[in-house]
């Protein structure tokens, strides 16, 4: 079901108190659905009309955003699916691009890779091949997605020899970034050439680690791809660390937790705990977000998004708040207390 936003959450998106709405409701900006209002909370709002307080209120950021680890079964595609569903909650306009030949992405939106004409493959091997001919309207209302197949398999040899092939993404997609507030790139489970394309056509990355002894290890040579792509091409990203899978019942994940945190201080994000509602809602073909409001997964992936919509400066400040903080932040509610550590 397409999610509606009362006038409060409206007024939350828009950054403006609630008599903003009222008037830009006057002058025929907003409208709510047709229908009974409810008696509580008022009347509601489709998502077009949530993208446009985003508009009118300021706030419509545009970010490109990478999930990659070279490990795979982390929790890439997962991340990639819900933070995009959990953004458009926040009536952003997103595009996701499927760059794994695996296609979970893909199929997580419900189509089928092997029904498909042109594919995210197309995009990078023909020149020909525009990102209008690839998109596609998912059935999460917000969302666009540039689908995969298996013939990304084979694009890592087609572009061999095409100049500047590190580029081939970002050229492709330049035009487009001003259409979305989030571009979202699923990555493969290594470091090939396609990796390198989408973490050149983005801004940030979100490396999505579990909580394992041998995480610290890819993590190192991610952290050299980095490095090397800022040396070489003067690509300066923004890297976070997403936990997810934790389960802090074993020793070993909160140690690892506890070490990760030191390391990369102002740089790991809220962790994403053990939730198996996770595995069921994409067999539904929909995310956690909608198929299990109220659940860990889906409040924890809508703190996610939340960070993302932060401008730049509210970014460090939310870095040092507490999880107790940031919740209460998602709640619109005065925080209790405040000194609570990390949960
Ligand atoms: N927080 C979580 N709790 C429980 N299960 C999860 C969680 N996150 C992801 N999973 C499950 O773990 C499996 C791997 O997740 P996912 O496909 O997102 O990883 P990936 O990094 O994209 O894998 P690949 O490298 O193969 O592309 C899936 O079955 C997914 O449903
Ligand atoms: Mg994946």
């Amino acid at each position: 079901m397409a999610k509606t936003f009362t006038i409060d959450e409206l007024a939350d998106l828009a950054g403006a108190p609630v008599s903003r709405i009222h008037e830009w409701e006057g002058r025929g900006f907003l409208r709510p659905l047709p229908g009974k209002a409810d008696p509580d909370t008022g009347p509601r709002y489709a998502f077009e009309m949530a993208e446009r307080v985003i508009e009118l209120g300021g706030r419509g950021i545009t970010r490109r955003i990478c999930v990659v680890n070279q490990k795979g079964g982390v929790g890439k595609t997962t991340t990639a699916f819900t933070l995009a569903a959990a953004l458009t909650d926040l009536g952003r306009r997103v595009l996701c691009i499927d760059l794994d030949a695996q296609a979970n992405l893909t199929t997580s939106f419900g189509f089928d890779p092997d029904m498909l004409d042109l594919t995210s493959s197309d995009l990078m091997t023909d020149e020909n091949v525009q990102p209008e001919d690839v998109i596609l309207e998912t059935n999460i209302e917000g969302i666009h997605a540039i689908p995969a197949d298996i013939k990304l398999c084979a694009v890592e040899t087609r572009i061999q020899d095409v100049l500047m092939r590190e580029r081939i993404l970002h050229t492709k997609l330049e035009p487009l970034y001003e259409r979305y507030h989030y571009i979202i790139f699923d990555c493969p489970p290594n470091l090939s050439r396609i990796t390198i394309n989408a973490l050149v056509a983005s801004q940030e990355v979100v490396v999505p680690i579990e909580t394992q002894s041998y995480s610290i290890k890819a993590i190192s040579d991610l952290t050299n791809t980095f490095a090397l792509l800022k040396q070489k091409m003067g690509h300066d990203l923004h890297v976070w660390l997403l936990p997810t899978k934790v389960d802090r019942r074993m020793r070993l994940a909160r140690d690892i937790l506890d070490a990760l945190d030191e390391a990369f201080r102002g740089r790991m994000l809220d962790p994403i705990h053990v939730d198996s509602n996770l595995i069921r809602a994409p067999i539904l073909c929909e995310p956690v977000t909608r198929a299990y409001p109220n659940t860990r997964a889906s409040i924890e992936y809508a703190r996610l998004a939340r960070f993302f919509t932060l401008p730049d400066e509210d970014r460090e400040r939310w870095m040092n708040l507490t999880l107790a903080q940031r919740q209460a932040v998602l709640d619109r509610k005065k925080p209790k207390g405040g000194t609570q550590a990390r949960a």
